[in-house]
């Protein structure tokens, strides 16, 4: 029976605080498990995969089958909006993704972000289908890379260390880059609308880059751009949650929550549990932020870093997950050990 119990990590996002915190986890669904290895075999290629509606839907809530996460993850990738643009995306076996890559304002004459909801209408189709059989105490996420970070890999074709061909072009001709950024920032709008037409209950906007900027360019790609998207989804979906992932951000996480409009930040490994939960405006739901490799390591490793976190970030509202993805090398059981140890400290702290 379906019945109209409102999620908790929705409330959490509302700005109630719960113990234990909701969970969920970046890379929830992914290589560790191989439940996941066992689907993804049966598509040639990782985007093919992304765009296969049944398939999508299907890993999306392996992890929540496994482990009764408070949230599914829509099962996509941030690089289907540079796909969709028309900047071709493929994967290579064991090295990640490459693109074409974009390097000039001449090179941005192909692009166009006008037919991104109808390319894009497979991930939409696997976000109604998961809501159907979700339970509604579940959320459901969806979610896109930020305009910097597609930015990035757009201009450098790969993953990259510091991304200096993104950097370098946005120093020497800012003029010519915000125009990427802006045609990034247009398909991005459409496509998290159409995520919450869908039926997505909040989105993630990951800037998973944003970390190699100086603070005069973060200012103008990461912060600027991101306000001007939760401006314009909430046109469209005025009530729509926005979680921010600004991974790097260290001490610009403050000017980054107070001045983009988002509901939520995620925050990334590297941040002081206890220096965000002071610092980082109260209005401001947090997220986070337990190093992925704690949860390789297991056992007592994992869970005095969890007590750390729960006990810094208690008097807020707050949602558990990692400081970045789950890594393939997990073993499945550790997840299993974290949610027992988040759901059993919560209930004391
Ligand atoms: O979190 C989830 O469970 C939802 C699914 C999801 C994936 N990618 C699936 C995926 C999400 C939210 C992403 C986001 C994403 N993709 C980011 C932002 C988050 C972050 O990690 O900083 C980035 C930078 C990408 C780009 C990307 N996609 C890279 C660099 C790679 C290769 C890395 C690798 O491990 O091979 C991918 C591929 C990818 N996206 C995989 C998964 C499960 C692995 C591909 C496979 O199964 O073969």
């Amino acid at each position: 029976m379906v019945c109209d119990r409102v999620s908790a990590v929705v409330e959490a996002l509302d700005g109630k605080r719960r113990s234990p915190p909701p969970l969920w986890l970046m890379r929830q669904a992914g290589r560790y498990l191989p439940e996941y290895r066992k689907v993804r075999a049966q598509t040639r290629n990782f985007l093919e995969f992304c765009y296969s509606p049944d398939l999508a839907a299907e890993v999306t809530l392996q992890p929540i089958a496994r482990y009764d996460l408070d949230a599914a993850i829509i099962f996509s990738d941030i690089l289907v909006v540079c796909d969709a643009v028309g900047i071709p995306v493929w994967f290579v076996e064991g090295e990640g993704p490459r693109l074409e890559p974009i390097r000039s304002v001449e090179g941005l004459r192909s692009l166009s972000a006008e037919g991104i909801v109808d390319r894009l209408e497979p991930v939409y189709r696997a976000i109604a289908s998961v809501r159907q059989s979700l339970d509604a105490s579940k959320a459901l996420i969806g979610f896109a890379g930020a305009p910097w970070t597609l930015a990035a890999y757009a201009t450098e074709g790969r993953t990259s260390r510091d991304f200096e061909v993104a950097r370098t072009w946005a120093w020497s001709d800012p003029h010519g880059f915000g125009r990427l950024i802006r045609l990034l920032s247009e398909a991005i709008v459409r496509h998290l609308v159409a995520q919450f037409h869908a039926g997505a209950d909040a989105v993630q906007l990951f800037d998973s880059w944003a970390g190699v900027l100086a603070p005069d360019q973060f200012a103008r790609w990461v912060v600027e751009p991101t306000r001007d998207i939760v401006a314009r989804v909430r046109a469209e979906v005025p009530d729509a949650r926005i979680i921010g992932f600004p991974r790097g951000a260290g001490g610009k996480y403050i000017g980054y929550a107070q001045e983009t409009g988002v509901t939520a930040v995620g925050l990334d490994t590297a941040v002081d549990p206890a220096w965000a939960a002071r610092e980082i405006p109260a209005e401001i739901v947090l997220q986070g932020n337990l190093d992925p490799l704690a949860v390789v390591a297991g056992g007592r490793a994992m869970t005095e870093q969890v007590s750390r976190i729960l006990a810094a970030y208690r008097s807020r509202p707050f949602v558990f997950n990692l400081g970045h993805g789950v890594v393939p090398a997990t073993p499945p059981d550790h997840v299993a050990e974290l949610v027992r140890f988040v759901r059993d400290q919560g209930k004391s702290a």
